[in-house]
């Protein structure tokens, strides 16, 4: 019988599109679909990799309680996981998510709680520093996706051989957006020792710190750090999952070219990602535009456009600026 145990081992194999729409040669621009994962994301492959490797170091019991910071994408990921493993799951959550990913995690049974936005990351009230109470209070696991060497690893053992395979070995340049830098980091790692030549270039937001950190090695001054509206991407902190001895430049794409970049891809490609795919894409096509036709730039749509239509309609992008 062709019958999968459980829906997690449809997990990973997501499609590589090539873009010729969007980017017209001579390089080729091509995209990796993980809208395509059974819980939507590409943080389906770190939800269950992180949750293994805790049951393995005895960190999480039988029917045990799991709390994560988490913008959705990932609490998503730890709640299938969490449901077919038997353990119950707490979201701590920045108040900017849409609702729809608010109503999704609460479908899968996850606990959402918002948390404000407008505050320092330590600040008590920060979606990290809530989640850590509740792993104090209740004896919880807390995954921290953003200091959790599981993430990285899982792009590195699943991500990078996808991309390695479906390219044949031809990859020339791997350009990603940098949440977490979970998934830049562990397929740059694979990439580079198949290939010592292939160039990794993150994509950062305006108002996040890792542009400046890349050219200066130290955070930028806190009046450089500031809200954008691009989803999942950029961070106010160092996380320790960006390796960045295998990140050679950072792109920086602003809210409006992110946006514009999203509805692109969904007319010209028929692609509907988010805006951080829109981000990512925006910046892969930057670095296309510089290549000749042995160029083959990968990059990676972590979710679909479907997540956001509260912020993905005409309306909302027109009281934000972000429409001609
Ligand atoms: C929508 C979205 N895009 C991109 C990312 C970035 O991926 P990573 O955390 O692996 O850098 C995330 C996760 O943080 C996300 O939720």
């Amino acid at each position: 019988m062709e019958m999968y145990e459980n829906i997690l081992e449809t997990l990973g194999n997501t499609p590589l599109v090539k873009l010729g729409r969007f980017h017209s040669g001579p390089a080729t621009l091509a995209g990796k679909v993980e809208y395509f994962n059974p819980g939507g994301s590409v943080k389906d492959r770190i939800g269950i990799a992180m949750i293994e490797d805790a049951e393995k170091a005895g960190l999480l019991k039988p029917g045990g309680t799991i709390v994560e910071p988490t913008s959705g994408n990932t609490g998503v990921g730890l709640a299938m996981a969490a449901n077919l493993r038997g353990y119950r799951l707490i979201c701590a959550c920045p108040d900017k998510i849409p609702k729809e990913k608010v109503a999704l995690l609460e479908a899968m049974g996850a606990t959402v709680l918002p948390c404000p936005t407008n505050v320092e990351a330590d600040d008590p009230r920060s979606y990290y520093k809530v989640a850590e109470r509740i792993r104090d209070e209740e004896g919880a696991f807390l995954p921290n996706q953003y200091r959790n060497q599981g993430n990285p690893e899982a792009h590195y053992r699943t991500t990078g051989p996808e991309i390695w395979r479906q390219t044949d070995g031809k990859v020339t340049h791997w350009v990603v957006g940098v949440g977490t830098g979970g998934t830049i980091s562990g397929v740059a790692k694979y990439l580079k020792e198949r290939n010592p030549r292939v160039h990794v270039a993150g994509v950062d937001t305006v108002g996040s710190i890792y542009a400046y950190y890349h050219e200066h090695r130290e955070l930028p001054p806190a009046e450089q750090i500031h809200q954008y509206l691009i989803d999942g991407i950029g961070e106010d902190f160092m996380p320790s999952t960006v390796w960045w001895d295998y990140i050679d430049e950072i792109v920086t794409i602003d809210d409006k070219t992110a946006y514009r970049a999203t509805l692109e891809l969904a007319r010209r490609e028929s692609v509907f990602t988010g805006s951080s795919g829109g981000a990512a894409a925006a910046g892969a096509r930057q670095v296309a535009q510089r290549l000749g036709a042995d160029g083959l730039v990968v990059t990676l749509f972590p979710d679909s456009g479907e997540r956001y239509l509260s912020k993905l309609n005409k309306d909302w992008m027109g009281e934000k600026g972000l429409l001609d």
